[in-house]
């Protein structure tokens, strides 16, 4: 229970009792056998906390049962073996599509690894592949991407498509920054107080807080489209709520003119906005205090390391990073964006020029690889820091267990509460008809 049995100091604390951070699965055994869903906060600042996220509000991490590994023996095999092992992996794959044929469809968002992205028949950002559910006549589209991704598919899926997830508890970790109850607890309280916020809530957000939304009129947007959808929820309302990324919510508003007197983070705690008198509630913007653990993680000295190493440098970077770090780069721009952006590079450089693009690891070293005759790109972070760890637990291996099951029949899809279905559809809808 968010809040009741907050983690006083470090390490985790559940029920009173202390464990070590190593015991999480023990923690999780516990908080089960009493029906709980166990929760991890940290309430210090964690290396992925920059300082403008200063460590004030507590991030809620859901900890989730690891969906079995099929394949968990492969940790011990030799290189040769495991190179072996994953082209097994790969045919039979490519085996199960040739069955299902036009029966299935698989979508991957970018930031999957290259071995998942073989097996799609569509990848793209966020925005692109919500565009492309409602053209899909699959009957099964296997979805490799983070939960809410998933969900958003089966939002727009036709009746009786199902939708599958390879890696059910791939939850992406800004998402968990906002839930559905504290979305509504705020925007009621501000009600109360006379003042009415439209909601406009960035895609990576879960099926309750997307009803939410909906049922207070508001919006869903993606980073390609951040811009167009707070200029239509600016000409609705003088008032918005953006949630849950802060950075994404400010390098907008900066783009569209607005200053720091016209937007406020919102400080909260369990039971809502901390101390509403002492915030200044009436600004135009109001933004949730959510953010990206893998792009808040680049700094301003980062940027002017790199201009003072490689200067003439071209530094791009996705608009989930922090504004005082997308203020520096050339570009800041969505996943589609950067990817175009590098295109562009490649084509018209003179062949001794660097990129450097401030996104997930995964797309920054395709992109090099895709543009490798004609310039360098590098990723502006690297290793394990760089890469989104759930979208890396879509495996080759589990997207096979997911193919598998369709075929033995024991296949689960993606369940959306029936209650949050028409109003959570109606957030995404009005985004879509908003930018057709
Ligand atoms: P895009 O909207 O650019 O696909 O981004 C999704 C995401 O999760 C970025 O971290
Ligand atoms: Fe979520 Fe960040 Fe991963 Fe994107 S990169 S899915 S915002 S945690």
């Amino acid at each position: 229970q968010p809040g009741s049995h907050r983690a006083k100091t470090s390490g985790l604390h559940f029920r009173g009792q202390a464990y070590p951070f190593r015991s999480i699965r023990r923690l999780q055994h516990d908080a089960a056998a009493e029906g709980l869903e166990a929760f991890l906060f940290f309430p210090g600042r964690r290396p992925d906390q920059r300082p403008d996220a200063d460590g004030r509000q507590i991030c809620p991490i859901p900890v989730r049962r690891e969906a079995t590994p099929r394949f968990h023996h492969q940790a011990f095999l030799t290189p040769q073996k495991r190179k072996h092992f994953m082209q097994e992996i790969f045919t039979a794959i490519e085996e199960i599509r040739k069955r299902l044929g036009s029966r299935l469809c698989i979508m991957g968002h970018h930031y999957e690894s290259d071995a998942v992205i073989a097996h799609c028949d569509f990848t793209g950002d966020s925005l692109e592949l919500a565009r492309r559910i409602p053209d899909v006549d699959a009957e099964f589209i296997v979805f490799c991407g983070v939960t809410f991704m998933g969900e958003t598919a089966a939002l727009l899926a036709r009746k009786g498509q199902k939708v599958l997830l390879p890696a059910p508890d791939a939850d992406c970790r800004m998402a968990l920054m906002s839930r559905a109850s504290a979305a509504r607890a705020v925007l009621t309280e501000l009600k109360e107080r006379g003042l009415d916020f439209l909601p406009l809530c960035y895609v990576n957000t879960d099926v309750p807080l997307k009803a939410v939304v909906g049922e207070f009129g508001g919006s869903v947007c993606t980073s390609a489209n951040a811009r167009v959808m707070m200029q239509w929820a600016f000409k609705k309302s003088e008032h918005v709520l953006f949630l849950p990324d802060m950075h994404l919510g400010r390098n907008t508003a900066r783009d569209l003119g607005m200053n720091e007197q016209s937007w406020h983070v919102l400080e909260l705690d369990e039971n809502g906005i901390r101390n509403p008198d002492a915030q200044p509630l009436d600004r135009h913007l109001l933004l949730w205090p959510g953010y990206c653990p893998v792009h808040a993680a680049y700094t301003p000295d980062m940027i002017q390391a790199l201009r003072r190493a490689h200067p003439g440098c071209r530094v791009t970077v996705h608009p989930e990073a922090a504004p005082d770090v997308t203020a520096l780069c050339d570009l800041a721009g969505s996943t589609s964006a950067l990817i175009k952006d590098a295109a562009r590079f490649a084509k018209e450089t003179d062949g001794h020029s660097l990129l450097v693009v401030g996104t997930e690891c995964n797309l920054v070293k395709r992109l090099a690889r895709r543009h490798m005759n004609s310039c360098t790109i590098i990723p502006l972070l690297d290793g394990e820091d760089a890469l989104c760890p759930d979208m890396a637990k879509i495996t080759p291996e589990k997207l096979l267990s997911s193919l598998q099951s369709i075929e033995d029949g024991t296949y689960r899809t993606v369940v959306l509460n029936d209650a949050d279905r028409e109003p959570a559809k109606l957030s995404l809808t009005r985004m879509l008809e908003a930018c057709r």
